[in-house]
């Protein structure tokens, strides 16, 4: 795991997110993330559901990237499976080179905590535990001193709006809040990748827009790589690379067409 290093990018940042760019992604390096000839089929019920059947994909470092696809087609199964968090039927899952999947559960987790970021449609915080100590978990369980992680999780929260809501917890914040805090705590290790199923779509659309938002900033000022799942095709057009699900296989929309 040598070639994984730590990622220490959790210190403070500008908290404007006005006239947003993306982080301008670059070619001469290795991706960040590979998937070769993912398969993934379920037995159910005597016979089999092939839901993956070859997916290829490659982000690179900083790139953002839309998935979509109807109802039911695989796009929380491809994120989790992408994420360690779940084992392909066949097929491979490289992170900077890594092969997910040739690791032990433990290796595995290691990776997560230090590389990947979740955010899911429901925020998933701890209902017990303020917007702080739910944002200061990750870096807990990563062993970083208690000090450090509140100092490190009041500046994410901070840096995502939230620096006057560090004492409430979930139930006493707005769905918009909640995930903002969802957010906080999925970057607040300094991922490189951050894997985001359908974010905002619980929410009304100027709170979505707000979160989107957000996204924008933490790549543009971390260079964080996500890969965004929606149903929002006017948020899928906003990003880097837009990719679709059909019938198991992944295909990427470009402005000439589907390759
Ligand atoms: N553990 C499982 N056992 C059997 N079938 C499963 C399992 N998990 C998912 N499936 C099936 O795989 C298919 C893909 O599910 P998945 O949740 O990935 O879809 P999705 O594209 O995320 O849909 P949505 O847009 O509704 O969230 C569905 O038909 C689902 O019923
Ligand atoms: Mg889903």
């Amino acid at each position: 795991m040598s070639d994984l290093p730590v990622t220490a990018d959790a210190v403070a940042l500008p908290s404007s997110t006005s006239g947003l760019e993306l982080a301008t992604p670059t070619t001469d390096e290795p991706p960040l993330l590979e998937a070769r000839d993912l398969v993934k089929t379920f037995q159910s019920a005597g016979h089999t559901l092939s839901i993956l059947k070859g997916v290829q994909v490659t982000l690179r470092a900083g790139e953002m990237a839309a998935l979509q696809g109807v109802s039911g087609v695989g796009k929380s199964t491809l994120i989790q499976i992408l994420g360690s968090l779940d084992r392909p039927t066949s097929g491979q899952v490289l992170l900077k080179g890594q092969d997910l999947y040739a690791l032990k559960p433990e290796q595995q987790a290691v990776i997560r905590n230090r590389h990947i970021g979740f955010v899911y449609q429901s925020h998933r915080l701890l209902p017990e535990f303020s917007a702080l100590e739910n944002v200061m978990l990750p870096l807990l369980i990563g062993r970083h001193p208690w000090s450090a992680a509140r100092d490190q999780a009041t500046a994410m929260l901070t840096e995502v709006g939230l620096g006057d809501r560090l004492a409430h917890k979930p139930g006493q914040l707005s769905g918009g809040e909640q995930q903002r805090v969802a957010i906080a705590r999925a970057v607040v290790h300094g991922p490189d990748l951050l894997l985001a199923d359908e974010p905002t779509g619980n929410l009304d659309l100027v709170t979505a827009e707000t979160v989107f938002q957000i996204f924008l900033a933490l790549n543009r000022r971390r260079r964080l790589a996500c890969l965004m799942v929606t149903h929002n095709p006017e948020l899928a057009a906003r990003l880097d690379r837009r990719f679709q699900l059909r019938d198991g296989h992944l295909v990427e929309v470009t402005a000439e067409g589907v390759r």
